[in-house]
């Protein structure tokens, strides 16, 4: 008796797991995920949630770390600054091909947004223009 409720309420459960993680987190953050870093960090690019919003979202982390340590990010998982300084030497451990895969994540990350904008600013340019603005100039 005891055992088939059991069974019930898993089985009840299950459905109810499946829709409050609609938003499945993108393959390419398997690492990331795998590592421990959604434990603080969220990847928005990537549709990953972080556990508890300890950490900045990482999803800038490419151009934000030279900007706020003045150090590449790949200095930066080899020397770590600040509170990561503690968190690698701790319980979330990092090994040098983790961290050269996560920089290349990182980097493609940047890439693909600056050319989104990119592909923005270009699109947007026509309208900004009149038709004839564009037409070769005529010599008289
Ligand atoms: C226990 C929580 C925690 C975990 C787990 C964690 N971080 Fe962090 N991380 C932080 C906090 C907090 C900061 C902000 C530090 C500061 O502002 O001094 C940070 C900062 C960073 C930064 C600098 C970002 C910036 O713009 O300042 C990077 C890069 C980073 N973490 C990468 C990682 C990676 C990669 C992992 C997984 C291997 C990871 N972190 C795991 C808490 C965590």
């Amino acid at each position: 008796m005891r055992m088939s409720l059991i069974v019930a309420a898993a089985l009840m459960a299950q459905p109810l797991a499946a829709q409050t993680n609609v938003v499945q987190p993108n393959p390419r953050a398997r690492l990331f995920v795998a590592r421990g870093c959604s434990e603080c960090h969220a990847l928005e690019l990537l549709n990953v949630k972080a556990k508890t919003d300890v950490g900045p979202d990482l999803s800038s982390a490419y151009v934000d770390v030279p900007t706020r340590y003045g150090v590449t990010l790949e200095r930066f998982f080899d020397e770590p600054v600040g509170i990561m300084r503690v968190i690698l030497a701790g319980h979330v451990q990092l090994h040098r091909t983790d961290g050269d895969s996560l920089v290349r994540l990182f980097r493609d990350l940047y890439n693909e947004h600056v050319a989104r904008l990119d592909s923005l600013v270009r699109q947007a340019r026509p309208v900004e223009t009149s038709p004839k603005a564009s037409e070769p100039r005529r010599r008289t």
